[in-house]
């Protein structure tokens, strides 16, 4: 690790989160999906992007796949990796919360020290956590990108659910199962609990 001696941020004269919350109209919050591949995470964060621009909320999504095939794509998925993965993916969550941007994130993010980490980055008292807690064997059955086929047949190593483990979340602010509610459904009940917390 480089040292740090010789940086001097300037964070504390440069406009506050609440000149930009202002600015926008709206309280930034931090929406963490986590799960396994294939629980619905990016489609869900998706439909929730669309319904909250609907009602003028600005929002960014920060997303497994495309973050990994740019700021992170020099990192894999062993545990050294995912947790720098997700170090990462924190610090540019801030960077928008503190943005006032709504931001939500869809990456497994599979154990609770990972979560918590991240939690701490952006702090936690506008941390959501959301747990898309879809069984893996609705997530294998689906198997959209063919990955759980090829974990099973060991051409992938450390595949969350297989051969790396999805340690389930304690105490998540909400719990949506995609094999047993709808898209809208599962929209809905966020948008109960994001608006209130948005609104200036
Ligand atoms: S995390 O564990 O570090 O949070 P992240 O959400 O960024 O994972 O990336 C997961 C996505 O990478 C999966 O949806 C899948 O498409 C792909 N992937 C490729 N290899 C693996 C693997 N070994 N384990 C899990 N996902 C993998």
């Amino acid at each position: 690790m480089e040292n740090n001696n010789n940086i001097y941020p300037i964070f504390d004269r440069m406009l506050s989160k609440n000149d930009k919350e202002e600015l926008l109209n709206q309280r930034s919050v931090m929406i963490w999906f986590t799960g396994l591949s294939g629980s619905g995470k990016s489609t869900i964060a998706i439909a929730l992007e669309r319904e909250l621009h609907k009602r003028g909320l600005l929002c960014r999504i920060l997303d497994g796949d495309n973050i990994r095939s740019g700021i992170n794509n020099n990192l894999g998925f062993t545990e050294a990796d995912r947790i720098e993965n997700i170090r990462r993916i924190a610090e540019v969550s801030k960077l928008f919360i503190d943005t006032g941007i709504i931001t939500i994130a869809a990456f497994i993010s599979p154990n609770n020290d990972i979560r918590d980490m991240a939690a701490d980055i952006i702090g936690r008292d506008q941390f959501l956590d959301v747990y898309i807690n879809t069984p893996l064997e609705e997530c294998e059955r689906r198997d959209v990108k063919g990955l759980y086929a090829k974990a099973r047949k060991g051409e992938i190593d450390n595949f969350t659910g297989i051969s790396a483990p999805f340690e389930e979340p304690i105490d998540p602010s909400l719990k949506l199962d995609t094999s047993k509610l709808t898209i809208e459904e599962s929209v809905n009940k966020l948008l109960e609990l994001i608006l209130p917390k948005v609104k200036l």
